[in-house]
């Protein structure tokens, strides 16, 4: 994934008003995305597929104990999640690049998975979906490489109706102890491991959201965090049908 990523300084997010947030020393743009995404497609499933089955199967376990029946998978990537979900969830992926969303495609087909309503290219950062569209949005593995994970964070907001939950599993930076002290270490080869081991929560949550935030570090070696946020507000009211 060498040659993929490309230097984003945190002063890029200025002008949403997120230049406090700790950004990751790179950041991916949407070109260098769908560049390398065009590259890992054929591969992801063996290479990455194993080691972050454990976290993508907690995160799909949790989506599947909330209420609502619609999901937005974002990221959703080759759809290695898609078996996982119950047969009541109906699910909306969209993914920044065409070919894992045809991988994605090419394995709903080939399981005959009736409950994804649809597979889309769009921008997470930027979707063509109605305010409240969703019961539940899920990003698995996506958080730290999007452009802007604030203004992922705020988008998912917009599309999930009150009430609702945004999910997210990730690695995050450690807080401490020698894993901080390797991940900082690492991060200098960002370009070549094509991921940001020193991606911090902060950089995706803002104080506010971080301590209402439910933080759960998925085992065997907590390499992994599910983070559930419940979105606030008043559910709208059902109305019910006149007699
Ligand atoms: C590490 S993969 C994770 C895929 C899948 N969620 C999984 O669990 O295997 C990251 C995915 O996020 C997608 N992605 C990155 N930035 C995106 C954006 N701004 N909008 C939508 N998808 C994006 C990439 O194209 C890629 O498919």
């Amino acid at each position: 994934m060498s040659n993929v990523l490309q230097d984003a300084p945190a002063e890029a997010d200025a002008s949403a008003g997120l230049a406090c947030a700790p950004a990751p020393r790179s950041a991916l743009d949407a070109a260098a995305v769908k560049a390398a995404y065009r590259r890992w497609a054929g591969v992801y499933d063996t290479v990455f597929g194993g080691v972050s089955a454990f976290g993508r199967k907690r995160a799909v376990a949790a989506v599947n104990s909330l209420p609502g029946t619609a999901v937005l998978e974002v990221g959703v990537g080759t759809g290695l999640a898609l078996p996982h979900y119950r047969a009541d969830k109906r699910i909306t992926g969209i993914d920044l690049s065409g070919d894992m969303l045809d991988r994605a495609r090419q394995r709903v087909a080939r399981m005959n998975l009736r409950n994804i309503d649809a597979l889309l290219e769009m921008d997470a950062e930027e979707t063509r979906f109605a305010d409240a569209s969703f019961d539940i949005a899920v990003a698995m593995f996506v958080a730290s490489v999007v452009p802007n994970p604030r203004r992922l964070l705020a988008e998912l907001k917009r599309v999930v109706r009150p009430g609702g939950h945004i999910l997210f599993v990730n690695h995050f930076l450690a807080t401490g102890g020698v894993r901080l002290a390797v991940e900082r270490g690492m991060a200098r080869a960002s370009h070549s491991l094509g991921w940001h081991p020193d991606f911090a929560m902060e950089a995706l949550l803002p104080p506010d959201d971080l301590a209402r935030a439910t933080i759960q570090p998925v085992p065997p070696a907590g390499l992994f965090t599910l983070v559930t946020l419940p979105r606030l507000g008043t559910p709208a009211r059902v109305e019910k049908p006149a007699a």
